[in-house]
């Protein structure tokens, strides 16, 4: 007797970009090729010895850790998620109503659509974006409306293109700053206010996808949109333990902002999952409250590796522009394989030169003609790597 097919929904979804190139990989692999390795945003150090020390005595010592956690997350945690927005942004956040710690933003994110969006509803994203920010609403009833970012709008999300008949529909409209996959930084919040003005006279809210906050370099210091008076009304910020502490396998981030909202994503969550492992969280009350040299230290590591990257590169006569936040380049294919898909050009140099790229059509249709680098390999590692870009180049 033949399974059952999946849903339609999932399978019009093409594979995730990262198992895609994972696949080019294990082929290169499979043929004796060395690989470095410039894909995901997967932090290559490891966390912070005092948290995972805290992860240790937690779980060793405090046997309430290895129970069902409760669903709000525990207090301390909470109270730690508002003490950074005050310590950061003299924003002040009710750790009760306006906090809600997540198993990663990844999972929040497609949560808040299933809890808010029905058949008709919209999402509007910038495109190319974080592919869970829009492949998710395949996922559940809504649709979705992509506003183009690219060299002419300055990768910047223009709201008046958004036509009037998907505004009235449309339920969470999503910014991302710092942004992913570009690289996009702002330096004010003048979006965040035009966001706001946008949203306020409908029925939306704004969310900004703020998991690179603390990955920024140079004299720049990214704004939180928390800080805008109106934000507790209309408004939702992610963020994430994964960049900020290399946490990302440990599966832990927060959703703070407008407390109805928070109460009913609450909700939600409460029939699909038991939130995070105590001990998890406990180790995340150390990382927010515990010394923050370990997050200055990272930030110097990615910076002198953007520079390495900068460098090694254009030697290879490729030059990229520099990020001034998180963890990408955001890179128009070099001149001589502009004719080529990105996936075609990432499939070719993981194949010829072991050098990992994420195709920026991974980040949908907008993203094609790009490559997105990650700064996630040594400093030495990227010098060779620009050494074998070169010779790539050169076959060309
Ligand atoms: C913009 C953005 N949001 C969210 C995430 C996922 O964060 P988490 O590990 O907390 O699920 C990522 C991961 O790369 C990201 O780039």
């Amino acid at each position: 007797m033949p399974i059952p097919k999946c849903s339609e929904d999932l399978t019009n979804l093409p594979p995730y970009v990262f198992i895609q190139v994972a696949k080019f990989k294990n082929n290169a692999i499979a043929k004796g090729k060395d690989i470095i390795e410039f894909a995901q945003g997967n932090p290559d150090t490891p966390t912070p010895k005092h948290i995972v020390e805290s992860v240790c005595d937690a779980v060793t010592n405090d046997p309430t850790t290895h129970r069902y956690p409760t669903f709000e997350g525990i207090k301390p945690l909470r109270d730690a998620i508002a003490g950074w927005y005050k310590r950061k942004y003299d924003v002040d956040i009710d750790p009760d109503t306006e906090v809600l710690p997540l198993i990663g933003s990844k999972e929040g994110l497609g949560h808040l659509y299933c809890t808010y969006v029905s058949d008709n509803d919209y999402i509007v994203s910038s495109n190319p974006s974080y592919p869970a920010h829009y492949f998710t609403v395949n996922m559940c009833p809504g649709k979705l409306h992509m506003l183009p970012i690219n060299e002419e709008n300055n990768f910047m999300m223009d709201l008046k293109a958004i036509p009037q008949e998907i505004a009235d529909k449309t339920k969470i409209l999503i910014l991302n700053y710092p942004n992913n996959p570009t690289g996009r930084t702002i330096d004010d919040g003048k979006i965040f206010d035009e966001a706001i003005n946008f949203a306020k006279d409908k029925n939306m809210m704004v969310l900004n996808d703020f998991a690179y906050s603390e990955i920024y370099f140079d004299d720049y210091y990214p704004p939180s949109i928390m800080q805008h008076p109106e934000a507790k009304k209309y408004c939702l910020e992610y963020n994430s333990l994964s960049k900020s502490y290399n946490m990302a396998g440990w599966r832990i981030g927060w959703v703070v902002g407008n407390a109805e909202i928070i109460g009913n994503l609450k909700k939600y969550k409460s029939f699909i999952d038991y939130g995070i492992s105590g001990f998890i969280q406990k180790a995340a009350v150390t990382a927010l409250t515990g010394d923050q040299k370990c997050v200055e230290d990272m930030r110097k590591i990615y910076q002198g590796r953007r520079d390495a990257m900068y460098k090694a590169f254009k030697a290879a006569g490729w030059e990229l522009e520099k990020p001034r936040a998180t963890l990408y380049f955001w890179a128009k294919l070099p001149e001589k394989c502009k004719h080529m898909k990105s996936i075609e050009f990432v499939e070719k140099l993981i194949m010829e030169e072991g050098v990992v790229f994420s195709p920026g059509s991974g980040f949908g249709p907008h993203g094609e003609g790009y490559v997105r680098i990650a700064l996630v390999e040594s400093e030495e590692k990227i010098k060779e790597a620009g050494k074998r870009l070169e010779r790539f180049l050169s076959k060309m």
